[in-house]
């Protein structure tokens, strides 16, 4: 086998909550009438929320304080999680779990790399926590996404070397984080199509014929 394990983004990866996220900051924005559309949102994609408010708020023409910043990050949340709380098992697409069941059985250990704090609640409603042998999110890290430092520690904890490890990613950040720890990465999806990449696919359940090219 090429790799030994298999590191995966949660948001925009594994489920859709990469829409979710959009719609949140949408709604905040619109509120403070500052312009933010779908092209903007894919730019942040994998970044931190802090980081992502700081970006839409560049847009607006008003300097907010700390706790403004605060009050907004809150109010994105809040949106994001009322989202998050009706999510069920059924809301995992099947040719993930059939991709992830899939690896398994070949012998993969298998990692979720998510900059997200809200990823244990969104892996606890999908019942997928059995499938991995490591979970990293946005709480056990202090740099995020394009900093390796999520990908390195799951790597750490699968005890493998970045260079045994797929990452799959939707982010343009994400890849660079990739790339910077040293891993090879396979993109998904439309919005962070990469020619450095080293495969970029539509559906996940293309990983299995790819992967031991
Ligand atoms: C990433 C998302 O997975 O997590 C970003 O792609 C998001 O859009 C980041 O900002 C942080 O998420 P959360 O849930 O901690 O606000
Ligand atoms: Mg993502």
């Amino acid at each position: 086998m090429k790799y030994k394990g298999i590191i995966f983004d949660l948001d925009g990866v594994l489920c859709q909550t990469d829409e979710y996220h959009y719609q949140a900051w949408k709604q905040l924005a619109d509120r403070l009438q500052i312009p933010f559309d779908r092209e903007q949102n894919n730019s942040l994609r994998g970044v931190s929320r802090m980081e992502s408010l700081n970006i839409i708020l560049a847009n607006g023409i008003r300097q907010y304080s700390e706790a403004e910043k605060k009050m907004f990050a809150a109010e994105k949340n809040d949106l994001y999680c009322k989202q998050l709380a009706r999510m069920t098992p059924d809301d995992m697409p099947d040719d993930v779990k059939e991709t992830l069941i899939a690896l398994r059985c070949s012998g993969y250990k298998l990692a979720v790399g998510s900059s997200s704090k809200n990823a244990p609640t969104i892996i606890n409603h999908l019942g997928i926590a059995s499938f991995f042998d490591a979970i990293v999110d946005g709480n056990c890290i202090t740099r995020s996404k394009p900093d390796p430092e999520i990908f390195l520690k799951a790597a750490k904890l699968l005890q493998l070397n970045p260079s045994d490890c797929l990452v799959v990613e939707d982010a343009a950040s994400g890849v660079q984080a990739a790339h910077a720890g040293g891993f090879d990465c396979a993109v998904i999806g439309n919005t962070a199509r990469d020619t450095s990449a080293k495969w970029n696919i539509i559906h996940l359940n293309e990983l299995l014929s790819i992967i031991n090219r």
